[in-house]
């Protein structure tokens, strides 16, 4: 067990790391709450070089929390197209709307953050930290490596029950009196860049770290089993056969009812089946959380005229706001290929 006196002296050497050696990222600029809480959402399911392009488009679109909040869902969506995991903009353009509603500007706390809709608990530790130097600490998959080696937790830190105790550790790690309000920043940022560049998944590179005097599992010969490793979600294979219905420019859409991917999403009218194995003739193919997607444009497809009252037709320009996903996009370019066109959409 460590004292307080070396917890005291480990937190000043991550935060003097973290200070000499930060990443110059785009929402490190500043302590903006709006700018923050985008680039959280964005970075919770997506690597920091994907995300950096993307949180670079989406704030020159919507440079402020009223700018989102005023924008069509589908302008949304078709700034989030590639990022995946759709439902993290929806919900990104509803909170918009509530927090825009509020008189007294962005909640300052992680207690209010967590009251509004969208916001879980690493958002609103995340913003309130970052944003505002509340003494709360994040715990992300950076935050759980780093933590689970250095303290030699071999935990399930998925169950909610460790992950609270984790979370209890995160916390009483960025508390005064060791840390002030404005060393919060630095210090949840500084934990997840460590986990990021240093206390990587595989090979880390222990003589760079500034924990590694202390940490349990470099002493103890444990960084290959810490963390735990959860269970993966064994793999599904789809086959998806979506119908491009093409009239006077207009492509049908229909609201997904009939697919397990891409849900709450307008796609192609289509069928879908499961497979045992990945078929040998397809268009394009993508890969969805655990579902490898094969993608063959249906041979025989189903009559424009009986597509149901739901349908939407929508001109080719409109399309990638209606149907951000690239996955589904794709089709129209098949389609195109198929028919011996070769314009864009
Ligand atoms: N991953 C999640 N949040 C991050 C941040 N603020 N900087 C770098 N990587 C992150």
């Amino acid at each position: 067990m460590t004292t307080a006196r070396d917890d005291g002296r480990e937190r000043g050497a991550l935060l003097a790391w973290y200070r000499a050696q930060k990443r110059d990222l785009p929402w490190r600029r500043d302590r903006d709450p709006y700018r923050i809480w985008i680039s959280e959402v964005m970075l919770q399911q997506t690597t920091v070089a994907a995300v950096i392009p993307y949180y670079l488009r989406f704030l020159a679109r919507f440079p402020a929390l009223g700018d989102l909040a005023a924008a069509p869902l589908e302008d949304v969506l078709a700034h989030w197209a590639g990022l995946g995991y759709y439902s993290r903009a929806r919900n990104l353009h509803a909170s918009a709307q509530a927090l825009v509603r509020r008189p007294d500007g962005f909640p300052r706390t992680y207690q209010e953050l967590i009251e509004m809709p969208g916001f879980g608990p690493y958002t609103a530790r995340a913003v309130a930290s970052l944003a505002f130097g509340q003494p709360v600490g994040v715990l992300d998959g950076n935050v759980i490596r780093t933590l689970t080696r250095r303290y030699g937790l071999a935990l399930e830190w998925w169950r909610p029950a460790e992950r609270t105790r984790l979370q209890d550790l995160a916390d009483r790690l960025a508390a005064p009196p060791a840390l002030d309000g404005d060393d919060a920043y630095d210090w949840n940022q500084g934990m997840m860049e460590l986990g990021a560049t240093v206390c990587t998944p595989t090979r880390p590179a222990c003589l760079l770290c500034p924990w590694s005097a202390g940490c349990v599992a470099r002493t103890e010969g444990r960084i290959g089993e810490l963390p735990l490793k959860r269970a993966r979600r064994s793999r599904e294979i789809w086959a998806w056969h979506p119908t491009v219905h093409e009239r006077g420019g207009r492509v049908a859409i229909v609201p997904n009812d009939y697919a397990p991917f891409l849900k709450g999403h307008w796609i192609w009218p289509g069928r879908v089946e499961r497979l045992e194995a990945a078929p040998k003739s397809f268009d394009y193919r993508a890969t969805v959380t655990h579902r490898d997607v094969f993608v063959a444009l249906d041979p025989k497809p189903v009559d424009a005229d009986s597509l149901g009252p739901e349908a939407k037709w929508i001109s080719r320009q409109d399309l990638s706001k209606w149907v951000p996903a690239s996955l589904a996009l794709k089709a129209i370019e098949a389609a195109d290929r198929r028919a011996g066109k070769t314009n864009e959409v």
